[in-house]
């Protein structure tokens, strides 16, 4: 799939493309019936929700399970974000956000690309986001909120919140997003929430401010992120895991649009468990070559 003019200075304006339904219900049922023995497993790639049993997020879920190795490589999603970027892409992230019905957490107001560049000193904004809904999104189950055009704004102060929920993350303090949210048109459109049904997907960019709230409704609210960086791009440190901050930055070939339909091979390097190194961290910096 490739994206027309139109849509390219949608994503420049607002930071962010919606498409309902991109994928059919046949097509997510493989993925979503992939999801309760993933978040069974005890590993440290399973977070839990802070003093719950639920699954904040998954990670790394194409490195050791067929039908999301599939998906990591699906062309309707590889190929807008390579015309976005004008670049091959390789994997920085790939998440399973759980926030299961009445236990699904917060996830504080961020951007990700401050992460990105605090913790894994990613040179530039050139990594994109693509979400995928597993269920039904509605206005009850936590739905994903953006303030639209606050990527204009590139990197904004946060500080690393250590504390509110079981995941670590660099947030956004509430008077800047009080302005931000303001400056995008306050109550008449300053926050939005794309909403649909299982196999709608959403480009986002790096910088665009995001949160999403508790899930106290009785559907759980299971979505994809992948998070996909332009290989010159890469990643200069790896002071966070393996399983969080990928390492290998081997350019991403598509597979044909039927894969999430037919049994593509794929490779799973981690099927039989995470290599020890996948946890190995360092502060230092990667030597690049002159
Ligand atoms: C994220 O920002 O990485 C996740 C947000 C959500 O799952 O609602
Ligand atoms: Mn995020």
């Amino acid at each position: 799939m490739r994206l027309g003019n139109d849509q390219l200075a949608q994503f420049d304006r607002e930071g962010y493309l919606f498409f309902p339904g991109m994928f059919t219900r046949e097509e997510t049922r493989t993925l979503t019936d992939a999801v309760p023995e993933l978040y069974s497993r005890r590993e440290a790639y399973n977070v839990r929700e802070k003093g719950k049993d639920a699954v904040r997020t998954n990670f790394a879920a194409h490195l050791y399970s067929e039908p999301f190795a599939r998906l990591a490589r699906h062309p309707r999603m590889i190929e807008p974000v390579e015309d976005l970027l004008g670049e091959s892409l390789y994997m920085h992230q790939f998440k399973i956000n759980g926030k299961q019905a009445f236990d699904g957490d917060v996830w504080q107001w961020h951007q990700d690309y401050g992460t990105w560049l605090n913790d894994d000193k990613m040179p530039a904004e050139r990594a994109m986001n693509v979400a995928i809904f597993l269920d039904d999104v509605n206005d009850y189950n936590g739905p994903l909120m953006f303030i639209p055009g606050s990527h204009k704004r590139g990197v904004v102060d946060a500080k690393h919140d250590l504390t509110t929920t079981s995941y670590p993350l660099w947030t956004i303090d509430n008077g800047l997003i009080g302005q931000l949210v303001e400056r995008a048109g306050g109550k008449h459109g300053g926050i939005v929430s794309p909403k649909g049904p299982a196999g709608s997907m959403i480009l986002f960019h790096g910088c665009l401010v995001h949160a999403s709230g508790s899930n106290l409704s009785p559907w759980n609210r299971v979505s994809v992120y992948l998070s996909l960086c332009a290989v010159s791009n890469h990643i200069r440190r790896f002071k966070r895991p393996e399983y969080i901050a990928h390492r290998d930055f081997t350019p991403i070939t598509s597979l044909p649009d039927d894969c999430l339909l037919k049994d593509y091979p794929v490779e799973l390097p981690w099927k039989d468990g995470m290599p020890a190194s996948a946890l190995e961290t360092s502060t230092d910096e990667l030597k690049m070559a002159a």
